[in-house]
């Protein structure tokens, strides 16, 4: 398998959907079943459209993970946007600041095998999840 990596930049709709593609492109690669393809696709459309609506623009990373022989795909958010104050509520189901259901960053979460999240106020935030081939 090629090392493959992916940079999609991210200020409009039409990167979210880019995103997304790229994302579930390399996932098929990597021969997860249609149902994960699902799944990582939609985990990354809630975290490019975080950096849209949240923060105007940054990028998703997708590249294949490895981890003692068992490969996954990783994805990285990372904006230079507000950051957020508080990221154990932004974790938790219906917290929103923008009247949105609160649901995209719990959401991605679930979907995902790992989730890990870093975010400073005035620097910006990174996601980097990971879902690995069973
Ligand atoms: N990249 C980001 N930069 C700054 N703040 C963010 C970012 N991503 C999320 N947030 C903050 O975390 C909150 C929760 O995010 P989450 O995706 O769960 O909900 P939402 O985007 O408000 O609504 P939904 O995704 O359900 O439409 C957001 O309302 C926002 O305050
Ligand atoms: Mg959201």
């Amino acid at each position: 398998m090629k090392d493959e990596q992916v940079h999609v930049p991210i200020k409009s709709a039409a990167d979210i959907v880019a995103a997304r593609q790229k994302g579930r492109a390399l996932a098929q690669e990597l021969g997860f079943n249609r149902l994960d393809l699902t799944l990582i696709a939609t985990a990354i459309s809630e975290v490019a459209r975080n950096i849209v609506n949240h923060a105007e623009e940054g990028e998703i990373v997708v590249a294949l993970a490895n981890q003692g022989g068992t490969r996954g795909i990783m994805v990285v958010a990372r904006d230079k946007g507000p950051g957020i104050k508080d990221v154990a509520k932004a974790m938790q189901y219906g917290y929103s600041t923008n009247k949105g259901l609160g649901v995209g960053l719990p959401g991605a979460k679930w979907l995902m095998d790992e989730f890990d999240i870093k975010s400073k106020m005035g620097n910006g935030t990174t996601i980097t999840m990971k879902k690995w081939l069973h």
